[in-house]
């Protein structure tokens, strides 16, 4: 079989199944397939009948709206690639610029900078900021037992101690000692259920998604636990849907512990994430 039909022929059945990247999906997957990178992918003109058949596959549970990245069984992140599948939230690319910040304020606390990461899910975040600030003492946690797993498979051996709990009580020992908080909570309203994607919708683990009416219950309490947890000076960052650029700031600002609160945008211009330092 022609690997430039196969390509031609999954490109159009992922664009009539709605998936938002259809041909790079389709050059994802068979590259997969036959164990190249996607640079090579060019380079083979032929396709075995089992390899054809097993890139049918894949294709038709892509187009039934399964997540690229299970199929795939990884997502990149940053520098680091995570073992995804159901059970956890698929860390998303806009998510690496909360970890990017997270990653700056590590550095800038110098060595031994305390950074905690609360609704961890894979783990990303923390695995990413251990990563790229190795001299950082990095703790993570996350509720749901199945994405705990995924999260201990990919944390392992890297040096982020991860725990099992909810963030409202995590890490009382840490008490007004952590320098850098990240947070990527649900934060999804439950009235915007319809409006969610597929992939998320049917794949992705509800705790990771939703949070009650106005989708800020899970920002509200990270607020409030923030304030326990850092020490004076400390910064927390947390992302938020695109449209509560002003809603998810303003959790912060009515605690009253908060100085320096804004609003960050992404590279399209979308609000993105908040960050706020707690007062001295
Ligand atoms: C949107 S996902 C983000 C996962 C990961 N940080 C990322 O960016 O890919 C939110 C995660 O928070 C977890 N979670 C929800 N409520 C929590 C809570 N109260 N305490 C700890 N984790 C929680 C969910 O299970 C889910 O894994």
């Amino acid at each position: 079989m022609s690997t430039r039909r196969l390509r031609r022929e999954a490109t159009a059945r992922l664009q009539q199944a709605g998936v938002a990247s259809p041909e790079r999906d389709a050059d994802e997957l068979l590259a997969h397939v036959l164990g190249v990178g996607l640079g090579r992918l060019p380079l083979v003109d032929e396709v075995g009948d089992d390899q054809g058949a097993a890139y049918d596959a894949l294709v038709a549970r892509r187009a039934a709206r399964e997540p690229l990245q299970h199929l795939l069984g990884s997502a990149a992140f940053r520098h680091v690639e995570l073992a995804v599948g159901p059970g956890v939230f698929v860390p998303r690319p806009e998510t690496e610029l909360l970890a990017g910040w997270g990653i700056e304020r590590a550095r800038e606390a110098g060595p031994g900078a305390v950074v905690v990461d609360l609704c961890t899910g894979s783990g990303a975040v923390a695995r990413a900021i251990g990563d790229e600030v190795p001299g950082a003492r990095v703790h993570a946690v996350e509720l749901d037992p199945a994405a705990h797993s995924w999260a201990e498979r990919n944390l392992a051996g890297t040096g982020v101690e991860l725990r099992s709990g909810d963030m409202a009580t995590a890490f009382e020992e840490l008490a007004g000692s952590v320098d850098v908080i990240t947070c990527n909570p649900p934060y999804v309203p439950l009235t915007a259920w319809e409006s969610v994607a597929p992939e998320a919708r049917d794949h992705d683990p509800h705790l990771a998604l939703f949070s009650g009416d106005d989708g800020l219950d899970a920002l509200r309490v990270l607020a409030r636990r923030a304030t326990v947890l850092l020490r004076p000076g400390g910064w927390v960052g947390a992302e938020h849907a695109d449209v509560q650029g002003e809603s998810a700031p303003a959790v912060f600002v009515a605690t009253g512990r908060y100085e320096q609160v804004r609003d960050r945008r992404d590279l399209a211009g979308r609000p993105r994430f908040l960050t706020a330092r707690l007062a001295r």
